[in-house]
């Protein structure tokens, strides 16, 4: 039987989330954890899922999805065009919007090419800056592709997943996607509609990470984006001001990178301007200084979160056995950091 193992890593943003929207330049890596996706010939029309990262299991017709899709599309496109959030809110926090989305637009694409069954393992966390729906989108798009014989390049997948991504955050700007298609640490900036990327290395002796979970946010991706975009409508130029501030940080740290040295310490710089922009919520700020007290640095790496949880916290401090320590010494869940793996492939 026809089968397809399909893999995407997830990501992290090193500095430039929220900035990088705005055209500011953003640092990347993939990140050593991954969704999977195995693909494999199922019922004429019919569509059979089984995730374990969003505990599904189901199945779903080709029509459906292609609707799903279709008006998934209009409903994103009114958002942006005419504000209409209330709609686009509804799509965009269904648990299931990725998947539906994905196999509608590939569906669309190449016409009714017969069912599937699909399986997804993932260690990619769901909606807590881990990348995890970027992730799933390009093992799904990238799999489903390959399954039925279609010769998409890696910048056919990007755009895409990019698509995918828009509707699920509104104004999602391409960052996530270029990691994990691409993989590697990148240095993305999306002007005006361009977007733009470039490979670098990390320094050696770069000393040492943890992820630390401060919690599943309550807000989605979208609505975090879509927060700062109103304060940006709101409080111009107060607003305007922190996004400078940190695509100017984000420029310096790729400076660094460029000449071979990097000094860690931005890390906090950066999370009291993400703190400024009110994207950090109070859980996690206590989480960061409490480390902080330790003597280790400490950011939120991705969209954050306010009313309760913040996703993931990127740690850092040159000693290993101090990192561990401390790490150790909160009460939330710890995961190993491997950065700027490979990018987006088939097993
Ligand atoms: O939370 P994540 O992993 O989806 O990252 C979002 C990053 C933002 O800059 C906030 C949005 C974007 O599209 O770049």
């Amino acid at each position: 039987m026809k089968q397809v193992s399909s893999i995407a890593p997830g990501k992290i943003i090193l500095t430039g989330e929220h900035s990088v929207v705005y055209g500011e330049p953003a640092l990347l890596a993939a990140l050593g954890r991954q969704v999977e996706v195995s693909i494999s010939s199922g019922d004429s029309d019919r569509i059979l899922i089984q995730t374990d990262a969003i505990g599904f299991r189901g199945g779903t017709s080709i029509d459906e999805v292609v609707s799903y899709w279709k008006k998934a599309f209009r409903v994103w496109e009114s958002y942006i065009q005419l504000n209409e959030v209330d709609e686009w809110k509804a799509i965009a926090t269904d648990p299931l919007v990725i998947l539906k989305v994905c196999l509608g637009l590939v569906y669309d694409e190449l016409g009714s090419c017969g069912g599937v069954d699909i399986q997804v393992k993932s260690s990619v966390l769901v909606g807590s800056g881990m990348g995890s729906s970027a992730s799933l989108a390009t093992a799904l798009i990238g799999g489903l592709g390959s399954f039925f014989g279609v010769k998409w390049s890696k910048e056919d997948l990007y755009e895409r997943v990019y698509t995918v991504e828009q509707i699920a955050h509104g104004r999602a700007s391409g960052a996530d996607p270029t990691a994990v298609v691409y993989g590697g640490v990148v240095e993305f900036v999306k002007e005006k509609e361009t977007k733009l990327f470039k490979h670098h290395s990390l320094p050696k002796n770069k000393g040492h990470f943890q992820l630390i979970n401060s919690g599943k946010p309550a807000e989605t991706t979208g609505e975090l984006v879509s927060m700062v975009h109103t304060q940006l409508l709101t409080e111009r130029q107060t607003t305007q001001r922190k996004i400078d501030a940190i695509g100017k940080l984000s420029r310096d740290v790729i400076k660094q990178i460029e000449k071979g040295l990097i000094q860690w310490d931005w890390i906090s710089e950066n999370e009291r301007l993400l703190e400024d922009l009110g994207v950090v919520g109070l859980q996690a700020q206590q989480l960061i200084r409490s480390l902080e007290g330790e003597g280790i640095m400490a950011k939120v790496c991705g969209a954050g979160g306010v009313a309760v949880g913040s996703g993931m916290i990127l740690a850092y401090h040159l000693d290993w056995e101090k990192l561990q320590r401390a790490c150790s010494m909160t009460d939330k869940q710890i995961y190993p950091v491997v950065l700027g793996v490979e990018g987006w492939h088939l097993a």
